[in-house]
C-alpha cells in the first residue's frame, strides 16, 4: 500500500492564488517553463509534513505577494487506513499551524500521517559542502521513519539553546544549567539513536548494485552514539568551562556528520562526479523508501524536483521502474515533457503555466 495524496488544494500560496488538482496516477509529472510553479507544488505537499518544507522557507515566504492575505492548503490523502485530510496554513501568529480531518493538531503531529521524501536541485551539493546540510538530509530519513524524531530533535535543540545562552551569559545557576544538560542527555541520545536506527534500516533496505549504486555510509564524529544519557549529561557538566568560551556545546549529536562511499569504486561521495553523486541520493531515498515500506506497510509520497534532467535515458527508465516497483507516489518536475516519455500510462502529466492571475495547471 502506498500513502498518496487525491487531492491538492492551494490557496494564495506562492504564484498560487488557488489552485484545486485532482491526482489519480502514482506518479504525477509537471512540466512547465522556467518559473511557471512546478516546485512550488512540490514545496507544497511538503509541508504535508512538519518542518520548513522543501526550500526551508520561513512561513511569511509561503503567502502569495499579490494577495497579502494568509497562505492556507490542504490536501485529502489516502492512507493506511481511513483517508486523513490534512490542512496547514498561516496561524494568527503568522506561524503556521495545522488542522487533520478540520480538528487543530500540532504541526509535528503531522509527520504521524504524512511520511514524505524529497531530492531537490539544492541537495546536489550535499556531499561537498558543509556537515549542516548531511544533517539535515539524515533527519529528514530518520523523521521519514521514526515520526517522533522531529520533537526529540525540536527539543534538544531548545535545551541546547538555552544552556548556550545561559553560559554566554555568565549565568552561575548550576541547577537551571544541570537541568538542560539532563534534557540534553536524554533528548541527545534518542537523537543520535535514531539516526543510527534509520541509517541501519536503509542501508540493509538498498537494492543490489544496479543502475544506481550500492551507498556505503555510516555516522561520525566525536559524539558517541552508545553512551548513556547521563554520561552524556556528565560529559556536558564537565565541559561547561569550554564551551562557555566557545560559546557553543563543542559535543554532542548535533556535531555529528553522515559519510558517504560510493561502495564498488571504493571512493567518498564528494569525489564522484556530478551525476554519480545525484544517483547515491537516489539510492540512498529509495532504499530509505524501501525501510519504510518494509516498517509500516506503506510507502512514502517522493517529491522529486528536476530529478530527470539529471539523468541518461537508461537512468531515467530505471528511475520509474524503481517507483512503480516500489508503489510509491512521486511527483516530478521537469522543464520539457521528453524527459518523463519512459514513464508511459502510469503517469498524469500536468502543465503548469504562468497566467495572469497566477500559476495554473492543465491536465
Ligand atoms: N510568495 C510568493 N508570491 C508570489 N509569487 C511567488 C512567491 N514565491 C515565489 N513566487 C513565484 O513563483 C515562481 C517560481 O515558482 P517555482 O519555483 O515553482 O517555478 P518552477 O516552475 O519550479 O521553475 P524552474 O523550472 O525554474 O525550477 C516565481 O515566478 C516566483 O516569483
Ligand atoms: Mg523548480
Amino acid at each position: 500500500m502506498s500513502l498518496a495524496v487525491r487531492h491538492l488544494k492551494l490557496v494564495a500560496f506562492r504564484s498560487y492564488a488557488r489552485l484545486d488538482l485532482d491526482v489519480n496516477a502514482p506518479m504525477i509529472a509537471l512540466t512547465g517553463p522556467n518559473g511557471a510553479g512546478k516546485t512550488n507544488i512540490l514545496e507544497a505537499v511538503s509541508l504535508l509534513a512538519p518542518g520548513r518544507g522543501l526550500r526551508r522557507a520561513s512561513p511569511a515566504d509561503f503567502a502569495r505577494k499579490q494577495q497579502g492575505i494568509g497562505w492556507a492548503l490542504s490536501a485529502l490523502l489516502d492512507t493506511q487506513t481511513d483517508p486523513v485530510m490534512l490542512w496547514t496554513g498561516a496561524g494568527e501568529d503568522g506561524r503556521r499551524s495545522a488542522k487533520q480531518d478540520g480538528k487543530a493538531a500540532p504541526v509535528l503531529s503531522l509527520g504521524r500521517v504524512a511520511r514524505l521524501l524529497w531530492l531537490t536541485p539544492a541537495l546536489d551539493r550535499v556531499f561537498v559542502e558543509g556537515p549542516g546540510e548531511r544533517r539535515r538530509f539524515l533527519d529528514r530519513m530518520t523523521l521519514s521513519l521514526l515520526p517522533d524524531h522531529a520533537e526529540t530533535a525540536t527539543r534538544y535543540d531548545r535545551a541546547m539553546r538555552e544552556r548556550n545562552r545561559l553560559l554566554k551569559d555568565g549565568h552561575d545557576d548550576p541547577r537551571w544549567l544541570s537541568a538542560l544538560e539532563t534534557q540534553m542527555g536524554e533528548y541527545g541520545v534518542a537523537l543520535a539513536g535514531g539516526r543510527a536506527h534509520a541509517l541501519d534500516a536503509l542501508l540493509s533496505a538498498q537494492a543490489d548494485e544496479g543502475v544506481f549504486p550500492r551507498a556505503e555510509a555510516g555516522i561520525v564524529g566525536e559524539f558517541d552514539p552508545a553512551m548513556t544519557p547521563e554520561a552524556f549529561a556528565r560529559l556536558l557538566h564537565d565541559a561547561r568551562h569550554r564551551d562557555a568560551q566557545a560559546g557553543r556545546a563543542l559535543t554532542g549529536p548535533h556535531r555529528n556528520d553522515l559519510a558517504v562511499r560510493y561502495a564498488s569504486k571504493d571512493t567518498p561521495a564528494a569525489e564522484c562526479s556530478t551525476g554519480e553523486q545525484k544517483a547515491l541520493l537516489v539510492s540512498l531515498i529509495l532504499a530509505n523508501a524501501r525501510a519504510l515500506h518494509g516498517e509500516t506497510g506503506v510507502a512514502p509520497i517522493l517529491l522529486l524536483d528536476e530529478i530527470a534532467a539529471h539523468f541518461d535515458a537508461e537512468r531515467r527508465v530505471a528511475l520509474f521502474s524503481e517507483i512503480a516497483a516500489l508503489g510509491a507516489q512521486a511527483w516530478m518536475t521537469g522543464t520539457e515533457p521528453g524527459l518523463f516519455e519512459a514513464m508511459e500510462g502510469t503517469a498524469q502529466r500536468l502543465v503548469v503555466r504562468e497566467g495572469e492571475t497566477g500559476s495554473a495547471v492543465e491536465g
